[in-house]
């Protein structure tokens, strides 16, 4: 038996022995060189398998810890992750889909034209006649006052109160998303995503230098809170970053139950929850969805929602409501983009004093819908034999399931030469689990392009699946 695993059976008997109970401290691994005789090379990997298998826990600047809970340690299909890698493949795919001559089905945006280009270009040229050179000043962090309060009027409509100084506006909710993650973490901190979740998340635990605690998710009933539960009660999380609505790839929505039920085991945990809801706007059906926010008591729901998939993705307008948290991620926007756009502030603020957002909104809904019915249709139609494509209730992508053969990369590759984009499962995960699974834009408008297109696609999965 090598070394490092005599040193690991060692510790485990002695952890379950009881001789270390849960949460308290290891000997170092200074210590262990100096007891066992061993390297510190030696000492060093036996605790990193350790920790990956759940036995104990790293606290930086501290040392090794006892897991809570450590005891039977079953294996979990939680995907652990101490270095997540995603960066360069995802600016490959998205550099493909800025071409206007591919044929966007990989592409992260709305087709551009359904939204009202010419009244919010009224409602800018509305405030450059009015804008003073102090205007800068005005709207620094937490950004424009009036805009702060519209969309408190927007959360009061849902039932949820909040005051406009717990809202920061922001770059988009890209910035809103990573300045919550880096005001709630430190470099090695665990956080809780889900398995697949949206890119942008795998990319800020990356550069944040956190480690990633990946939580199976369904098309059907979203994240699964069993595990989330067991994984809460092992590790020492900092932060969960979900999406409750029209997740994104899989396009599942969360029953108000499960919202519930997350929120308050969240709260049960003390971990804070980043609520990703750039898509809540698109949904599809009798009753508009309310975010997990909504269920809140203890301000410890960071929510942040954005206009760019709903109203305009050029003006990057987005915003946080954080609650008590509201005042560290000022100071971080403060140190880091200092302050969203002026100009586009104002004018988002003009344009949503009226009616005109929700007779947008209405419109884009129903104009969706029928995109995302026809694009199944028609998907439907050329799928492989054991595939699934997922039924989302609004938004615009769908997620397929290829049989296990056909890796999406390589589908990718080849879609590509042909003129065509997919976001292949690979964006979506920490590892290879989804790599015969892709994500499909429905937004753009379902024409003879895109319907050639799709069968060209086909024919690309066939040929695939029958080598
Ligand atoms: C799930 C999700 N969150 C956040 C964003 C970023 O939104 P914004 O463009 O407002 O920065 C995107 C954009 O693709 C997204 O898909």
């Amino acid at each position: 038996m090598a070394k490092y695993q005599r040193l690991m059976d060692d510790v485990q008997q002695q952890i379950e022995a009881g001789i270390w109970p849960p949460g308290t401290k290891l000997p170092s691994l200074r210590q262990q060189v100096a007891q066992q005789g061993l390297s510190l090379m030696t000492v060093l990997h036996a605790y990193e398998l350790l920790e990956s298998q759940g036995w104990i826990v790293s606290r930086p600047q501290s040392g090794y810890y006892v897991a809570p809970r450590a005891l039977a340690v079953k294996p979990l299909s939680v995907a652990i992750s101490e270095k997540v890698d995603i960066n360069d493949f995802v600016f490959d795919v998205l550099q493909a889909t800025r071409d206007p001559s591919i044929v966007p089905f990989g592409s992260a945006f709305p087709d551009p034209a359904l939204f009202p280009q010419r009244q919010l270009m009224r409602s800018l040229a509305n405030v450059s006649h009015q804008l003073t050179a102090s205007d800068a000043l005005h709207n620094l962090p937490p950004g424009n006052a009036t805009l702060r309060q519209l969309l408190a009027q927007r959360y009061a409509r849902q039932g949820i109160m909040l005051s406009p100084d717990e809202i920061v506006i922001t770059s988009g909710a890209l910035e809103a998303l990573n300045l919550s993650l880096q005001s709630l973490t430190e470099p090695g901190d665990y956080v809780v995503i889900e398995q697949p979740s949206f890119y942008g998340a795998l990319q800020a635990i990356e550069r944040l230098k956190l480690k990633a605690l990946a939580i199976p998710s369904d098309p059907t009933h979203g994240i699964d809170l069993v595990q989330l539960e067991e994984t809460l009660q092992r590790w020492p999380v900092k932060a969960c970053w979900l999406m409750t609505t029209l997740q994104n790839p899989l396009g599942v929505t969360l029953t108000p139950e499960r919202k519930q039920q997350l929120v308050e085991l969240l709260a049960q945990h003390q971990v804070p929850m980043i609520e990703d809801d750039v898509y809540s706007e698109l949904w599809n059906g009798t009753t508009p969805p309310l975010p997990a926010k909504a269920w809140d008591r203890q301000g410890n729901v960071l929510h942040c929602g954005s206009f760019s998939k709903s109203l305009v993705a050029g003006f990057r307008v987005g915003w946080v409501a954080a609650g008590k948290h509201a005042q560290r991620i000022q100071r971080l926007q403060l140190m880091s983009t200092l302050s969203t756009s002026a100009p586009m502030q104002l004018a988002l603020a003009d344009f949503l004093a009226t009616r005109r957002y929700d007779v947008h909104l209405k419109r884009l809904r129903q104009i969706l819908a029928k995109r995302q019915q026809m694009a199944r249709q028609s998907l439907l139609k050329v799928l492989p034999a054991r595939s699934t494509v997922t039924e989302a209730s609004g938004g615009y992508f769908l997620w397929v399931t290829l049989p296990e053969t056909i890796n999406t990369i390589v589908l990718y590759q080849q879609a590509l030469a042909a003129g065509i984009s997919i976001a292949p499962g690979q964006l979506f995960a920490t590892g290879d689990q989804f790599n015969h699974c892709f994500r499909l834009n429905t937004a753009w408008p379902w024409d003879t392009r895109a319907e050639a297109a799709m069968e060209t696609l086909g024919r690309i999965m066939a040929e695939m699946a029958q080598s």
